[in-house]
């Protein structure tokens, strides 16, 4: 497509962006089912999917399908008018978990906000004015933009964007004691990742998020589940909190926040929300414009109709118990794994080496993955990866595992 060379695409890149990225030294060109090639035609088999995002894989002919239809039918329509497609993605999301509204929008970080301002709005409806606070835990991921940039712990190492939202606290994770004691009259929501994706892959325990939900009922307090990175299939589930259950079944949140692999790569996510919250958003209390256009929406309905398809979260499963058992096997032989945890396809590996190294190297190997927390190794492959190309990522990390020792 580009005559210049990947050298001068880079140099050039670096002098037009804003630098909130390192570039890697490499240009991609392309992909195709789990496989991401290089504009010099080096093959990667890629475990880092944008960042649990690619959950069809590259290319995939149903969505490459959708898209080319759609864009000739119909890709821009204000909100206020009803679309065929808007619907079908919206009664998906209803119909497979507990929820009942949904509000579309373009990415993470813009879920993460309605919900903000619909717990919020829920909360002053409720309680009154001064019921504003939200608990929010160390360690914890949901966005760059003010508000959820806000519920953020890493705010505290970025002081030079503040003043931030007021009234957030930021309580342990898996530790129920730590969020007792930050409730008060004026607790208006808890929002928590089921699955710590940019903390370290560390996921909750299902009697902590029991916990929360008895609190939350307890002190009239709204539940949210950010599901951006573990949902949508991610778990093995359709929803996160569907992988989450104790005795009494599954922990359900009164809102939850999706992007990422709702549109396999397409920009689209979504805040779902039970009646009670979901209309606390009321008439011009929030609105956007892309959100729910017929393009994403019809995008989003093809993704998620095939996460649902029979047989498809199964084989999540599976491939995901072959991935962890293989890296079992690589820890016990290898001496040089230190932790292996997560759930569903979304993985992380604690080695002894440095991440940066190792990236660098699977990389050299023909492996893309990415870093979560200080150091740990993230996976997060396309949800369609075969049981040949988990072998193959497997042979791949021993094989570098071995190269760095
Ligand atoms: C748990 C979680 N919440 C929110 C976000 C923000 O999503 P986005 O980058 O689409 O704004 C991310 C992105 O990595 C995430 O992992």
């Amino acid at each position: 497509m580009s005559k210049k060379t990947p050298q001068e695409i880079i140099e050039q890149t670096e002098n037009v962006l804003v630098k909130t990225y390192n570039l890697q030294p490499v240009v991609m060109d392309h992909g195709k089912g789990c496989y991401s090639y290089d504009s010099a035609g080096k093959k990667y088999l890629d475990f880092a999917a944008g960042i649990a995002v690619a959950s069809l894989g590259h290319a995939h002919p149903k969505i490459v399908k959708t898209i080319t239809s759609q864009t000739k039918r119909l890709m821009a329509c204000q909100a206020s008018f009803a679309t065929a497609e808007r619907l079908e993605a919206a009664q998906i999301l209803v119909d497979n978990g507990c929820f009942d509204l949904v509000y579309f929008s373009n990415s993470g970080t813009e879920s993460v906000e309605a919900a903000l301002k619909c717990a919020r709005k829920w909360a002053y409806d409720k309680k009154g004015k001064n019921c504003h606070e939200i608990i929010a835990f160390k360690n914890a991921f949901h966005g760059r933009t003010y508000g959820s940039a806000s519920v953020t712990s890493k705010r505290e190492t970025q002081p030079f964007f503040a003043p931030y939202l007021d009234g957030v606290h930021f309580a342990e994770f898996n530790n129920p004691l730590s969020v007792e004691s930050l409730i008060n009259d004026n607790t208006a929501a808890i929002i928590v990742e089921p699955v710590q994706g940019e903390g370290g892959l560390v996921p909750a325990n299902p009697f902590f998020l029991k916990d929360l939900r008895r609190m939350c009922d307890k002190h009239n307090i709204c539940l949210r589940f950010d599901e951006i990175q573990a949902g949508m299939g991610r778990l093995g589930t359709f929803y996160a909190y569907q992988s989450f259950e104790t005795d009494d079944g599954a922990i359900e949140p009164d809102i939850a926040c999706l992007a990422k692999g709702m549109g396999s790569g397409f920009p689209v996510g979504a805040m779902v929300a039970k009646r009670e919250f979901g209309e606390a958003l009321s008439l011009g209390t929030h609105g956007t414009t892309y959100g729910g256009n017929p393009l994403s929406c019809a995008v989003a309905a093809t993704v998620t109709k095939e996460i649902l398809s029979d047989g498809f979260l199964d084989h999540v499963n599976k491939i995901s118990e072959h991935l962890v058992d293989g890296l079992r096997k690589i820890q016990c032989s290898s001496n040089k794994i230190t932790d292996i945890r997560g759930k569903g396809l979304m993985i992380g590996v604690d080695t002894e080496f440095d991440i940066k190294v190792l990236l660098k190297k699977l990389q050299d190997n023909g492996f893309m993955a990415t870093q979560a927390g200080k150091s740990t190794l993230r996976l997060t492959p396309p949800l369609i990866v075969s049981l040949e190309e988990a072998d193959e990522a497997l042979a791949i990390i021993d094989k570098t595992l071995k190269e760095l020792s």
